[in-house]
């Protein structure tokens, strides 16, 4: 199992962004995953597409959109013209969601699914094989630096299951990332339920060294076949 460790934004120094995301990437971040929020479907506001684009210099690794915004279509073109690599998105924000996903991949970009803690896997039921990642929330959406909701420890056992099976069908790579309250302290117990991309902002960020941080993370992984 390859493991990712996507640091998000939301917890970097927004005065400094670029040389945020230089410096996770040079600590080992495998992806950079980008909170979008618009205090309509969430109730905090972040930054758009003119952000992203303004961090694509700096940024060699995927760029991993979380879109938390209601409607979806408008920003979909956008997103990937400041280059993104994926665009998620939250079901319940979308009036057509295989129409929202047709879009991303249009736009030359990968899909994917953002679910909520309370919603179920079943949205994924004609939607898996046409996705690359399936983003489950350990977290209500909205904020960094709340804590892992636990039963998202079994809805990643019963997501790894379904993917598994997609894949072997289709024979495409779809990635189970999980998103809130990741921390040294239960990541290990994330990997063994599942998840194969660990989005970690708070984790990374409060504690300045980015080196350390992630390796913390990463030590929690290495070595280790669930
Ligand atoms: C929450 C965001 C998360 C958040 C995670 O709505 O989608 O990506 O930044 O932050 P931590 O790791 O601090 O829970
Ligand atoms: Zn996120």
């Amino acid at each position: 199992m390859k493991y990712r460790i996507a640091p998000s934004l939301l917890s970097a120094d927004f005065a400094r962004l670029g040389e945020e995301v230089r410096n996770v990437i040079a600590a080992g971040a495998d992806i950079i995953h980008f909170d979008v929020m618009d205090n309509h479907y969430v109730p905090n506001l972040t930054v758009g597409p003119l952000v992203c684009q303004a961090i694509k210099p700096y940024a060699t690794v995927p760029i991993d959109v979380h879109l938390m915004v209601q409607p979806v279509d408008a920003l979909v073109g956008e997103f990937a013209k400041a280059g993104a690599t994926y665009i998620s998105f939250h079901p319940e924000a979308s009036r057509h969601v295989d129409r929202t996903i047709a879009l991303i991949r249009e736009c030359g970009c990968k899909p994917g699914l953002a679910l909520n803690p309370a919603t179920p896997l079943d949205c994924l039921d004609w939607a898996l094989e046409q996705i690359d990642l399936v983003l489950l929330m350990s977290v209500n959406p909205g904020f960094g630096g709340q804590a892992f909701i636990p039963h998202t420890l079994d809805k990643l056992r019963q997501a790894r299951a379904r993917i598994d099976a997609a894949q072997q069908r289709t024979g495409r790579e779809i990635l189970l990332e999980v998103d809130g309250g990741v921390k040294a302290d239960n990541i290990a117990a994330i990997a063994k339920a599942g998840a194969d991309t660990f989005v970690a902002g708070s984790a990374v960020f409060s504690g300045g060294d980015y080196v350390k941080t992630i390796g913390a993370l990463r030590s929690q992984l290495s070595g280790k076949s669930f």
